[in-house]
């Protein structure tokens, strides 16, 4: 069967008016920066994380775009909250299109150091989060018949070691990117596409006192040939790109925003 596109339909490719977005980590740097941009290309957004008031500014963004914006509080760490955020998203819109895993957590420590609480607390945030919130988004697609895309976050330590004491967060987003690639595999039936993308270090406010530590700097770019960090503008393309039918014959892909590192 030939699937093929008209020149409106390349032309409209970016196009997101009338499509449902959830950007889980709303509130964080990289949430509000795919939020806004999402707004920007036409797409309704759902913006969630766990405290409600953090969420008022990336919302206030959206509409001012002139889009629908809805705050939701939502620990991805918990089923029930999880499913609660997709009870009031289709409550409220009566579907989902796109669904962005933005949270995410970090806790570093040399690896012999590392306590099995802090190892088991990113693997759930990081891990059982992301799945739990593809989960109920599939479901929603699935009963629709309409497809949809799925973007999760992974990161350049997914596929890489570093001296930073990454053994619990690098272990977690490994594991994300290959639960992003079986994701993919189950679900390409239901023509859910789903793709992950993995920055190398970006400035936000949690890794302002890494990046504003000039050793800790100078490790960083050591192995990032652009020679700079991300910012988390530095993503939008990428997630728009995975949200729309400009790659639509892309999934389980590990998309790489990361200067060159993996490339090295
Ligand atoms: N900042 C970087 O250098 C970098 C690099 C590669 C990948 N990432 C990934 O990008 C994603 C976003 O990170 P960021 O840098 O914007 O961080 P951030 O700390 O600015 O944002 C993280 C967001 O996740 C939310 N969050 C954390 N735990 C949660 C939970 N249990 N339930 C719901 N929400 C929760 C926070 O409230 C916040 O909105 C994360 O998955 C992170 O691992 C970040």
């Amino acid at each position: 069967m030939r699937a093929t596109m008209s020149q409106d339909d390349l032309k409209n490719m970016f196009n997101l008016t009338g499509k449902v977005a959830v950007v889980t980590g709303g509130s964080g740097g990289a949430g509000k920066a795919i939020s806004i941009g999402l707004a920007l290309y036409g797409a309704d957004v759902v913006v969630t994380s766990r405290t409600l008031s953090t969420l008022e500014e990336t919302a206030a963004e959206v509409e001012k775009l002139g889009r629908k914006a809805l705050p939701v509080s939502c620990d991805v760490m918990e089923q029930e909250s999880v499913n609660n955020m997709m009870k009031k998203t289709i409550d409220e819109f009566g579907k989902i299109d796109i669904m962005v895993t933005a949270a995410g957590i970090a806790l570093r420590s040399p690896a012999e150091e590392m306590s099995i609480e802090d190892f088991q607390k990113v693997m759930k945030a990081n891990v059982d989060g992301t799945l739990m919130c593809c989960q109920v988004a599939a479901k929603e697609m699935i009963k629709a018949g309409n497809g949809g895309n799925i973007i999760t976050v992974g990161s350049i330590r997914g596929f890489q070691g570093h001296p930073a004491g990454y053994s619990a967060y690098g272990t977690s987003k490994g594991a994300v990117h290959l639960l992003t690639k079986q994701l993919a595999v189950e679900w390409a039936k239901h023509n859910i596409r789903v793709n992950s993308i993995a920055p190398c270090i970006f400035w936000t406010p949690l890794t302002e006192p890494i990046l504003s530590d000039e050793e800790m700097y100078k490790v960083f770019m050591q192995r990032i040939p652009i020679g700079r960090p991300a910012e988390p503008e530095d993503l939008v393309g990428a997630v728009l790109y995975l949200s729309t039918p400009a790659s639509s014959m892309v999934t389980g892909h590990i998309l790489s925003i990361d200067g060159g590192t993996s490339a090295w």
